[in-house]
């Protein structure tokens, strides 16, 4: 496995691949990784040849008073992970100056997606997902891959990709990988580093809510205000959680529904503090057909 760090050195690595008719995978991730990235690397690993995996810490998707500074950055050990793993064949690790030479501020080309960026996580966190698609399409742009893989975990995320790909004719294939969990349900993430013992111990009532909510739909609730009542009472079992927002929407527009459509694919999602920790969750159901 190669660690590459400039943009340079990726173009020709992928220019090579290419030449060889080699297919080329891109993994974005901000590091500090887990059983969650890795998965997204496996799965990326049975769409190519060749595996890019990214670990950028990017700035522009941070607003003021959030973890940019104490995000973890443990590179040396997300490379013996992924070694260990053995499907990446290259890490960029890029520094801040390599991608924005004159810093994130002086940025004046963005790619932007409307819209869908307003609501759930986009309502609370201004301009995090400018900073998101800007730097994706930076990494798509430098390593021209065939596939790119994203964690449904950040769905949000995956709508706003998916939309931004389509909407630029971006030729790449977007590939999702199902959520990755502790084995009592909390969503893996780095953030969960950041958890209290006794706030890691109330953390899986996220999954529990969601779940409720999925048992509910399952056995034909169509309607969206008794499922957010139903995850809200579940949250609020746990003291030590301050729910953000607590939703029922659609899985393309991302709007809230209330009246659930047969076939219709919807999100469970919500997103809770603990403490300073901000953790999101989401459950994708296709509402069923009545029989
Ligand atoms: P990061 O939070 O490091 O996540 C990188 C990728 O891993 C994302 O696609 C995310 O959805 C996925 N992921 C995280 N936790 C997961 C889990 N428990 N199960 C499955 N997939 C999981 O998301 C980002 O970084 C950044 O916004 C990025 C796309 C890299 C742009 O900077």
């Amino acid at each position: 496995m190669q660690r590459l760090t400039t943009i340079s050195a990726v173009r020709a690595a992928s220019r090579k691949a290419r030449a060889e008719n080699r297919r080329i995978a891109l993994v974005p991730t901000m590091g500090a990784l887990h059983e969650g990235h890795l998965a997204l690397v496996e799965q990326a690993g049975r769409e190519a040849d060749v595996v890019l995996v990214s670990i950028f810490v990017n700035p522009a998707q941070f607003g003021p008073g959030e973890d940019y500074e104490t995000y973890p950055r443990v590179l040396e050990a997300d490379e013996d992970l992924l070694r260990q793993q053995g499907v990446a064949t290259h890490v960029f690790a890029p520094t801040v100056q390599e991608m924005y030479p004159d810093g994130p501020a002086a940025q004046r080309a963005a790619v932007i997606v409307d819209q869908l960026t307003d609501t759930l996580c986009g309502a609370y966190r201004s301009g995090h997902f400018d900073g998101v698609t800007t730097v994706v399409s930076m990494l798509l742009h430098i390593a021209q891959p065939h596939v790119a893989v994203f964690g449904q975990k950040d769905a949000q995320q995956l709508a706003v990709i998916r939309r931004m790909v389509r909407d630029l004719h971006l030729p790449v294939d977007i590939v999702a990988v199902p959520t990755v969990r502790e084995p009592d349900g909390l969503a893996r993430s780095s953030r969960n580093a950041y958890l209290s013992p006794a706030e890691r111990a109330q953390a899986p009532v996220l999954y529990n809510a969601l779940r409720a909510a999925a048992e509910a739909v399952r056995e034909g609730e169509l309607q969206g205000r008794p499922l957010v009542r139903r995850m809200q009472a579940r949250v609020a079992d746990a003291p030590l959680a301050e729910p953000q927002y607590i939703e029922v929407i659609d899985a393309d527009d991302l709007l809230p529904v209330d009246d659930l459509q047969p076939g219709q694919r919807i999100l469970l999602a919500l997103a809770v503090y603990f403490g300073d920790t901000r953790l999101i969750d989401n459950i994708p159901i296709t509402v069923p057909s009545r029989t």
